[in-house]
């Protein structure tokens, strides 16, 4: 019900409807409508109330608000089940632990505030309460194991192409799957997987992008922002949201559909950071420069040693660390 309150308001943004109306449109008591123009203004949004003149929706808020979701993506397979938390430990835990369970395929888990958030290899995703996306999808694609690594190369290109769409900036990625801007990291993207030797059971899709975040540690301040700090401009989280999903759910569709990553790697090429420039590889038992001259059909980031030899790196098997300047 608030829900249809909030989309009354919307409706008739810039001008008062009156509680009568709103009571009378919506089969509700005007007590009950109070109620939800109070809940509103507690989620943030600022309604401007008048005695005898009803209510205006004056600002949207920046809440995530699951319902709100899934009424804009309700031309989409993914968000048609959302899990939102106030503030939960890891939203990848708990998609993985409802996968288990059998959720279906689009699930989407979302919070706004995580406690212990899981960055790659081991590390933890800080973030702070209300500024930040932090979200996982699960997955469940008909592909052979080894090509899942792919999702995490659709990710990037679906949080760059939304970004890119939202704000005047250049939104970059940088391979295989961290989005930058002014060369700082904003976005980071955590892919899990359980599967047999040649069956997926599910893949968990965790995205971690700093929105309208204003400080940093100290330890990561010269490497990571937020788009706030790098644009000036504070986007709506949940269009962000919805803006990715559905950027996402084409490309994901595409793959799954083709086998073929065309579409994701044009965007990834278009906009990446790292192809042309130089870069330092560094394998388990290897450390060396390089440099970066293409990605290639399937992903794979084409290097060229300083011996002259070219050869392929597949993401999740070596470190790729930029000189001159960027993470
Ligand atoms: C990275 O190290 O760059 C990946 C960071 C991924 C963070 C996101 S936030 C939402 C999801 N839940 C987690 O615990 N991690 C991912």
């Amino acid at each position: 019900m608030k829900l249809s309150v909030l989309k009354e308001l919307r409706d008739n943004k810039h001008i008062f409807i009156s509680g009568e109306d709103l009571s009378k449109k919506l089969g509700v008591s005007r007590t009950a409508v109070w109620k939800h123009i109070n809940a509103l203004k507690e989620d943030g949004y600022i309604i401007e109330s008048i005695s005898r003149k009803g209510y205006k929706l004056v600002e949207e808020a920046d809440s995530i608000i699951p319902e709100d979701l899934k009424e804009k993506l309700k031309d989409y397979k993914l968000g048609d089940d959302i899990h939102y938390f106030e503030s939960i430990g890891s939203t990848n835990n708990y998609a993985k632990k409802i996968a288990l369970d059998g959720c279906k395929e689009g699930t989407i888990v979302i919070t706004d505030q995580q406690t212990e958030g899981k960055g790659r290899l081991g590390r933890t995703w800080i973030s702070k309460p209300k500024t930040s996306v932090l979200m996982s999808m699960v997955l469940r694609p008909n592909i052979h194991p080894t090509e899942a690594s792919k999702i995490t190369q659709i990710a990037a290109a679906a949080i760059s192409v939304a970004l890119n769409k939202m704000i005047d900036a250049e939104v970059k990625i940088k391979w295989p799957n961290d989005v930058i801007i002014n060369k700082k990291k904003i976005s980071g993207i955590l892919t899990e997987m359980s599967a047999e030797l040649d069956y997926i059971n599910y893949v968990i899709v965790g995205m971690g992008i700093n929105v309208n975040v204003e400080e940093f540690q100290e330890d990561i301040a010269h490497i990571a922002s937020s788009i706030k700090n790098e644009t000036g401009v504070e986007l709506s989280r949940s269009d962000l949201v919805v803006n990715i999903i559905k950027e996402f759910e084409n490309l994901y569709n595409d793959f799954v559909a083709t086998g073929k990553l065309d579409k994701t790697i044009n965007i990834c090429k278009e906009n990446s950071i790292t192809v042309g420039a130089r870069v330092r590889i560094q394998s388990r038992s290897e450390s060396y420069e390089a440099e970066a001259i293409d990605l290639n059909s399937d992903g794979e980031l084409i290097i060229k040693k300083d011996n002259g030899e070219i050869i392929n790196i597949v993401s999740g098997e070596v470190s790729v660390r930029g000189l001159y300047n960027y993470v």
